[in-house]
């Protein structure tokens, strides 16, 4: 498929979206919470690695998911996988401690994601979920080798002000060398036309920016859009030094 096209179709999507999630925040309805099976991380954020070639590249690395919903509650989650590979993987969500309740609509919206299992409040595991928001993370500076985020950063969280906050974040916490990576995501000139603000202050701390195009028959979990990878540079140079 053309660049065009997929660009075309990548804004027909988040023409849909956004008026959409402008409404039902409109009516001050909280962020639905969702969750995605490790396929689905899988394919859409690691380049559809076979799960052993992926368990043996993360093994020695750190990984946050932001936003991650209730993810971290299926047995089928990327979050539960890396728990039983012995992979360094936290989830980071406002409400993960505070109990999410479960019901029929929880158990429909984890199959509509191309999950087998469904929430389950007694699963174990959960000492790597943190309660916090995306811009005030309670890590060290330069501790984590991956961020990845699903259906929040650039659908849920839209704003240019707010967006340049939490990338400052996500800065803090990378290891140089270290990368960024979200989905779904508009193509990069509607990215930078929409975030003018988030754009320049990434040229500025030297991000290199890569996209991929993804269009599945699940619409609802993964529409004709783009995963965005963000990689900080490793060459820092620290102020006041040469
Ligand atoms: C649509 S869900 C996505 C869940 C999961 N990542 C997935 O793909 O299914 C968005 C989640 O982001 C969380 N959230 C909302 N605002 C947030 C913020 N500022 N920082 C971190 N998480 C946030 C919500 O509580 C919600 O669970």
């Amino acid at each position: 498929m053309s660049s065009t096209l997929q660009r075309l179709l990548s804004h027909i999507t988040f023409g849909v979206m956004y008026p959409s999630l402008n409404l039902y925040e409109s009516m001050n309805i909280p962020v639905i919470s969702t969750t995605r099976p490790l396929q689905f991380y899988r394919k859409t954020l690691f380049n559809n690695l076979p799960e052993e070639t992926l368990a043996k590249e993360l093994q020695a690395q750190t990984i946050i998911d932001i936003g991650c919903g209730l993810t971290p509650f299926i047995e089928d989650s990327m979050y539960q996988w890396c728990q039983r590979q012995g992979i360094d993987f936290y989830a980071v969500d406002p409400k993960v401690k505070n109990g999410f309740k479960f019901g029929t609509f929880d158990r429909i919206k984890s199959y509509a994601t191309g999950a087998k299992t469904t929430p389950n409040p007694n699963i174990g595991g959960l000492d790597k979920t943190i309660a916090s928001y995306a811009n005030d993370l309670p890590l060290e500076n330069q501790s984590v080798d991956i961020v990845i985020s699903c259906w929040l950063i650039f659908s849920w969280l839209r704003s240019d002000a707010i967006l340049k906050e939490v990338f400052k974040e996500f800065d803090r916490v990378l290891k140089p060398g270290g990368s960024i990576r979200i989905f779904p995501t508009p193509d990069l000139e509607q990215l930078n036309r929409k975030f003018p603000g988030l754009a320049t202050q990434l040229e500025s701390d030297g991000y290199e920016i890569k996209q991929k195009f993804f269009m599945t028959g699940n619409l609802a979990s993964v529409p004709p859009s783009f995963a965005t990878f963000f990689v900080k540079p490793t060459d820092i140079t620290i102020p006041g030094e040469q």
